[in-house]
């Protein structure tokens, strides 16, 4: 295939997205329809004061109306999500946080799970390994991008709580959990499983599900947001959650955000060192990644890009400032035109986002600094 094929039709029929593989270029209407998830239709203005729900990054859903109504009516909500704590946390993570940190200002009790069995389990990561880089990658860059420890439980699968009540509820349920799971539903659900992955499976049930054990918050609504890769572990605790009698659970709700693309295209991923930006990256390393790796949209010389103009929507530096960084709807739209029309560069493009990168990392990073103080605070 030749570039310029590329750059305005991805091929995507060879995709591939599992709980364990994401692969290829992602078709996500297909999605929507195979895994029989909704689109996300218009939201209340708190939604769409944020810019990952106006834009559609956050994409579909299932039963997020029982959300809705919990924070119409004033009731008590969980936000429950997890981390696998491989890898330097990446600007394709930070869509999470920024919800975790949104919900958790709407009034959301918030819950979050470090995967530290399942990287053993799946990845082949020890839990010394995950415990340390959990909290130096991923945790410390939660609570600067504004996480706040009130109302915040962070949890490793490995160790749930020091209160053995608390402790025992959450390891019975991953166990009464597996009776109402059968071989033919792993099978279908996740492809390729042994018995390490079905543990995770049926422990990360537990997580999307003991909050609303008495134990912890008694049964309230609960809204799961994941990228799209975890929908059958959702699937799998959606159905053994209306299976089990005793203790009874409200459905879950959950919502799905886009895979943030990687520098050259495809996922971002932290097993491929050109496709991220990570939040600890300096300056220099930001310049570099963008200038080098970023995938553009224009043409192969300014000449052509004046008379053909660029493609913003396989442009990925475009696509950052759109997923993130340019807030402004008047100033992306302007971006948007003036890069289709040939007016603008993609050297003027790329300038623009490293400059709004830096400007966050510059802050974020002090913050993070700062974050280690209150470590302590959100464990427990
Ligand atoms: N499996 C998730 C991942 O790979 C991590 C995870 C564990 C999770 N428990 C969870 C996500 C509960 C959502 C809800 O990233």
């Amino acid at each position: 295939m030749t570039k310029k094929e590329v750059k305005t039709k991805p091929d995507k029929s060879n995709f591939k997205v599992d709980p364990w593989n994401v692969e290829g270029n992602i078709d996500y209407q297909r999605l929507i329809n195979e895994f029989g998830i909704s689109p996300l239709k218009e939201m209340p203005s708190v939604f769409n004061e944020n810019v990952l729900f106006r834009r559609k990054t956050i994409f579909a859903h299932r039963d997020i109306q029982r959300i809705l109504e919990a924070i119409k009516n004033k009731k008590k909500f969980v936000m429950m999500t997890g981390l696998m704590p491989t890898g330097k946390m990446h600007l394709g993570h930070m869509l999470l946080a920024q919800q975790m940190v949104f919900y958790q200002k709407l009034g959301a009790k918030i819950y979050i799970a470090v995967a530290d069995i399942e990287a053993y389990n799946a990845r082949g990561q020890s839990l010394e390994e995950s415990r340390k880089n959990a909290i130096e990658q991923y945790i410390l860059n939660y609570i600067a991008l504004g996480l706040k420890p009130e109302n915040c439980e962070i949890y490793f699968q490995s160790q749930r709580s020091q209160d053995a009540n608390k402790s025992n509820a959450y390891y019975r349920l991953q166990n009464l959990l597996a009776r109402y799971a059968t071989f033919n539903e792993f099978k279908a659900v996740y492809g390729d499983i042994n018995p390490g992955k079905m543990l995770s499976a049926l422990l990360q049930a537990s997580d999307m599900l003991h909050s609303q054990l008495p134990e912890f918050e008694g049964t309230c609504s609960v809204i799961v947001p994941v990228g799209v890769d975890q929908d059958p572990h959702i699937r799998l605790a959606r159905d053994i959650s209306q299976s089990i009698k005793s203790p009874s659970f409200t459905q879950i709700s959950s919502t799905y955000h886009l895979f943030l693309p990687g520098l050259g295209g495809g996922k971002m991923s932290s097993s491929d060192p050109t496709s991220f930006i990570a939040l600890t990256d300096t300056p220099e390393e930001v310049k570099r990644k963008i200038n080098k790796y970023a995938f553009s949209g224009g043409q192969a010389t300014i000449e052509e890009h004046r008379k053909l103009g660029g493609n913003p929507d396989v442009d990925v530096s475009f696509q950052y400032l759109k997923m993130f960084f340019e807030s402004d709807d008047k100033k992306i739209e302007k971006i948007e035109k003036d890069y289709r029309s040939g007016k603008m560069l993609t050297g003027e493009l790329k300038a623009y986002l490293i400059e709004k990168i830096n400007a966050f990392l510059k802050e974020h990073q002090i913050k993070r600094e700062q974050a280690k103080k209150h470590l302590d605070r959100y464990f427990k």
